[in-house]
């Protein structure tokens, strides 16, 4: 009962309006209802209006961003699938994201051949390797972000991987 009264407190001031917002940023302006309830509409509003050829020929630098992960990491694994490449299809043209799938790991030269050891054991060393295989092939970060997008997300990388080694 307390936590009713609380609760119906909290909508009048206000609070509980933020919580209608529970879709991703990717999502934000794709409708003017949830562009609303995310209380965006003025920002939806300039970035449709600006062409992506204003925001190309801008003279600003890009905004330089630099992700160090642990490809098996839950932390790691929520920043990138979450934040930052929902933001990245959002402003890709004035940012350079730079993904590097080597946290925490450690090499060693063992008589000539260099040993690497990953925080997450053996299988995050061969998941970082694949990821860094993909970007090495694919080249752009247009190409081989949605690919690295969708072995993080998944459940089970193990399986998410066998598609990824078909491709050559
Ligand atoms: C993007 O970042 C990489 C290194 O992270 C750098 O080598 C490159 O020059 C940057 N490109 C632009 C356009 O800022
Ligand atoms: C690695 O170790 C070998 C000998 O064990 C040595 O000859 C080589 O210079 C070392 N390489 C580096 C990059 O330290
Ligand atoms: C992940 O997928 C692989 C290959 O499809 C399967 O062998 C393995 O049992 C799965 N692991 C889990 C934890 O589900």
């Amino acid at each position: 009962m307390q936590s009713a009264v609380l609760l119906v407190t909290l909508c009048f001031a206000g609070i509980c309006c933020q919580q209608l917002c529970d879709y991703p940023p990717s999502d934000w302006c794709s409708t003017w209802e949830i562009a609303k309830s995310c209380k965006v509409e003025q920002q939806c509003i300039e970035y449709y209006s600006r062409t992506k050829k204003d925001i190309k020929t801008s003279k600003e630098p890009a905004v330089q961003v630099e992700l160090y992960y642990e490809s098996l990491c839950g932390g790691c694994r929520s920043t990138l699938v979450l934040q930052l490449f929902p933001t990245w299809l959002m402003l890709n043209e004035i940012m350079n994201v730079t993904l590097v799938p080597y946290g925490n790991a450690q090499e060693k030269n063992v008589s000539g051949k260099w040993e690497f050891t990953c925080q997450h054991g053996p299988n995050e060393c061969y998941v970082n390797t694949i990821e860094a295989c993909v970007m090495y092939h694919l080249q752009d970060i247009e190409s081989y972000f949605p690919v690295i997008f969708c072995i993080e997300l998944s459940a089970n990388m193990t399986s998410a991987l066998e598609p990824v080694s078909k491709v050559n």
